[in-house]
């Protein structure tokens, strides 16, 4: 049966620092994920082969190094562009561009970032993935909790615009199997 894995990236020192977006590399705790994500495929996989798919950013393919597939990297699984917002914390953006932040606050489906997009963007951004995915038998998603939440929301039945909402933490493998009725979801949490 077909089956969908999804991952964030191991915390980034981005993340550690409150920042969004960048192409930082992966924190200490990250790199423990990035060691122990072979052994919770595996719990959850077996011996399937399985195809990895990461975005660009250094993060993912950090976290997937470790991993004993044949990997792709996709520019459409790059993190949703802040534009302007880029390297900064939530709270900087409050203060350098509070009507920003509160029309993001007021619609985080729609609000897209100065020179960079909006959760809609990452949805039309992500249909040939999306149409590939659903060609395809068994595939990992490492990539990034915008761009996760889409995905998740699609395969879940949920409107797209309540993706901003979807809950995807870090450090935690995601299984998705698409069935007539419905998707079935494991999710199993990296005790690091
Ligand atoms: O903080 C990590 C991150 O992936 C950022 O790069 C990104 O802008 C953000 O999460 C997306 O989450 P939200 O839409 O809730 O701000």
């Amino acid at each position: 049966p077909r089956t969908i894995w999804l991952s964030r990236h191991g915390e980034s020192m981005y993340n550690l620092e409150g920042k969004i977006g960048g192409d930082a590399g992966l924190s200490p705790r990250g790199l423990k994920y990035a060691e122990k994500l072979p052994e919770l495929v595996r719990q959850s996989a077996g011996y399937r082969d399985l195809t990895v798919w990461i975005s660009t950013l250094k993060r993912t393919a950090e976290t997937s190094q470790h991993l004993p597939y044949k990997k792709l990297q996709w520019k459409a699984l790059d993190e949703l562009d802040a534009g302007v917002c880029d390297g900064m914390t939530y709270e900087e953006i409050e203060n350098k561009f509070p009507e920003d932040f509160k029309a993001r606050d007021d619609n985080k489906y729609e609000y897209r970032y100065r020179g960079g997009e909006s959760y809609r963007d990452v949805v039309i951004r992500l249909e040939p993935i999306i149409m590939e995915l659903e060609r395809q038998e068994n595939i990992l998603i490492v990539t990034h909790q915008a761009v996760l939440r889409c995905i998740y929301a699609y395969f879940m039945n949920v409107p797209q615009e309540e993706s901003p909402w979807m809950s995807i933490p870090l450090h935690t493998l995601i299984k998705l199997e698409p069935k007539a009725y419905g998707t079935t979801v494991t999710r199993i949490k990296a005790n690091i």
